[in-house]
């Protein structure tokens, strides 16, 4: 699956998550991105699984949770119970990588693998034919609303060709400062599932832009 638009809800209104829900419902959102930050891995704490839980009630798509927390693999069912779909921890966060993909898989969920900007790609090659999405950060995680950083062209292009290398069917996706200004370049670079938070929600209709950044992709 190519041109996936997955609104991050790091900038909805969450004193109306039910209603922000069910706009995503009816838009041409596919996936809904949740950024889980513990405080730790990263200067931000937003929220966990009980929040999850609520999101899945109403939620009628794919969840794509990004956790950016320390040792991911301590909350894998926890995750898998509270409604994820996709599960992608970061390369700088767990340790024992290769175990804690193939225990997201083992529960049931697709595993996805997150790596900072100044990670290098090449850090997957060992486990990329286990992994069902790469999530290549495009800013510091953290917070949205920052710039675009634009080394991620360069990335996107050396996961691309590690991808048809290995034969792994792995999504790319990528977070972070996406926009108008760059979804279509980033396409044509090879990825598949574009996260947007800000760009989205602070734009006077959600709905319409989403729509729109989808026409793009077109
Ligand atoms: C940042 C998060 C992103 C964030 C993107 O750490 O992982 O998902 O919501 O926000 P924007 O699109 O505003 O850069
Ligand atoms: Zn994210």
């Amino acid at each position: 699956m190519k041109n996936i638009i997955a609104p991050s809800l790091l900038s909805c209104d969450f004193a109306n998550l039910q209603s922000e829900i069910e706009m995503l419902n009816n838009s041409q959102a596919d996936w809904l991105h949740l950024d889980i930050m513990d405080g730790v891995f990263v200067p931000n704490i937003t929220f966990g699984m009980p929040i999850m839980h609520f999101i899945k009630k109403h939620a009628k798509k794919t969840l794509d949770v990004h956790l950016m927390i320390v040792q991911p693999e301590r909350y894998i069912t926890e995750f898998k119970k509270a409604g994820a779909d996709i599960l992608t921890v970061h390369y700088e966060a767990s340790t024992h990588l290769h175990r804690t993909i193939q225990e997201i898989k083992t529960v049931g969920m697709k595993a996805g693998v997150s790596l900072n900007p100044h990670t290098p790609i090449s850090v997957l090659e060992e486990v990329i034919t286990d992994l069902d999405l790469v999530l290549i950060m495009s800013v510091n995680p953290g917070f949205g609303g920052q710039s675009f950083i634009k080394n991620t062209y360069k990335k996107v292009e050396q996961l691309k060709k590690l991808l048809i290398k290995s034969g792994s069917n792995a999504l790319i996706e990528v977070d972070g400062g996406v926009s108008n200004q760059n979804i279509k370049a980033l396409a044509n670079a090879g990825v598949d599932a574009f996260v947007a938070g800000s760009y989205i929600f602070n734009s006077d209709s959600p709905s319409q832009t989403i729509s729109n950044l989808k026409q793009l992709l077109d």
